[in-house]
């Protein structure tokens, strides 16, 4: 098919790209920053920019990862996450259903179902870990970030709903690369707080790549269909109480072999796990499963393999990378 994908320099852009293509999709990227996959560098907020694109490209389906995501909120202010996350998302909606797209899959994201209450954790007094499926509700986003994608969610819906355009969203929890820009909260911030999020809440950008090509062919049999996209956690719900109390002692419970390889390293598991994201519902509907475990990382540290998952401190998105973001000429 013909793809649009917009946030082509990203991220996940750079990985989902090739995969399309080996998956023999015709790929034209969409991004305001340049990149090797992107085609076209303008911005989604742009309604004449995303017209063209369907008219020049012959768009038979959009992948619609681009973004201003969690780090940008320091960088600009809220009007500019509704023009990209908000009207850009309604000009790639009203775009496809012109042009008789069947599907859409949207990039969403777990954090938009952390409320303020459950980021607070056992601090804020909760007695146990939040463990979190689609059904969640009431959703009570605690940012401009998460208020502007739970909008865009809601705009796929309603466009499923008036037009019968097949939209698959899926709200991914962590795969990025660098640093947690919450450094300061926390005591670790390299490969041993990536490692521990493989329990409850990270996935590597390559199963985020693959869970995007699996929406994309299942999205005409789904109809409207949300999915939390996160490795499996070992976890289950009635472990909630006890994430909340003391994390390590649940964690060894079902990896007795972690603490010694930990060790080895100088690792330590996190004291408190204050929530936990449970992707089954994509594994059945949708059939996909992250390949990447919490397993698969005590795997690699018992053979001295190199861990797998990407660690880069350096990383910056193409969007931070802009010169003067503040002024906004490109979105
Ligand atoms: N990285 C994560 O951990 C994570 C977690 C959950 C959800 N997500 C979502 O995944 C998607 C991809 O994120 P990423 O990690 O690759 O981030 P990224 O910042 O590396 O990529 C996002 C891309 O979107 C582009 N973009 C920004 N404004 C645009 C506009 N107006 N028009 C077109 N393109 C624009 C940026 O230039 C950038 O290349 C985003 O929708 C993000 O919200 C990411």
């Amino acid at each position: 098919m013909r793809i649009l994908l917009t946030g082509s320099s990203g991220w996940l852009g750079r990985f989902l790209a090739p995969r399309l293509r080996a998956a023999g999709h015709r790929v034209t990227g969409l991004d305001v920053a340049p990149g090797a996959d992107t085609d076209i560098v303008g911005s989604v907020a742009d309604r004449a920019t995303v017209d063209r694109a369907f008219a020049d490209h012959g768009i038979e389906a959009v992948i619609h990862g681009g973004a201003l995501h969690k780090p940008d909120i320091v960088l600009y202010p809220a009007q500019a996450f509704v023009d990209v996350n908000v009207t850009g998302t309604l000009n790639l909606l009203e775009a496809a259903v012109a042009a008789g797209n069947d599907r859409f899959v949207f990039t969403s994201t777990t954090s938009l179902m952390i409320s303020a209450s459950i980021r607070a954790g056992k601090g804020g007094g909760a007695r146990e870990a939040a463990w979190l499926t689609e059904e969640m509700a009431p959703l009570l986003p605690r940012n401009i970030y998460g208020v502007t994608k739970l909008s865009a969610e809601h705009l796929c819906r309603l466009h499923h709903l008036e037009h019968g355009l097949n939209i698959v969203v899926l709200r991914t929890g962590r795969f990025f690369p660098e640093d947690d820009d919450m450094a300061h909260e926390i005591a670790e911030n390299g490969p041993n707080t990536k490692a521990n999020e493989f329990l409850n809440r990270r996935l590597t950008v390559e199963d985020a790549a693959d869970a995007h090509v699996a929406a994309l062919d299942r999205a005409p049999t789904l109809g409207f269909e949300t999915f939390i996209v996160a490795a499996p956690t070992p976890f289950l719900r009635s472990d909630c109480a006890a994430l909340i109390a003391d994390a390590p002692s649940v964690v060894a419970r079902y990896f007795p072999e972690a603490e010694a390889l930990y060790a080895a390293r100088g690792w330590t598991f996190p004291a408190h796990i204050d929530r936990v994201y449970a992707a089954e519902k994509a594994e059945r509907l949708l059939g996909f499963r992250c390949r990447t475990d919490f397993a698969a990382i005590l795997a690699a540290l018992a053979d001295g393999a190199p861990l797998p998952f990407a660690h880069d401190p350096a990383y910056l998105s193409p969007g931070a990378n802009r010169a003067t973001p503040m002024s906004r000429g490109l979105l």
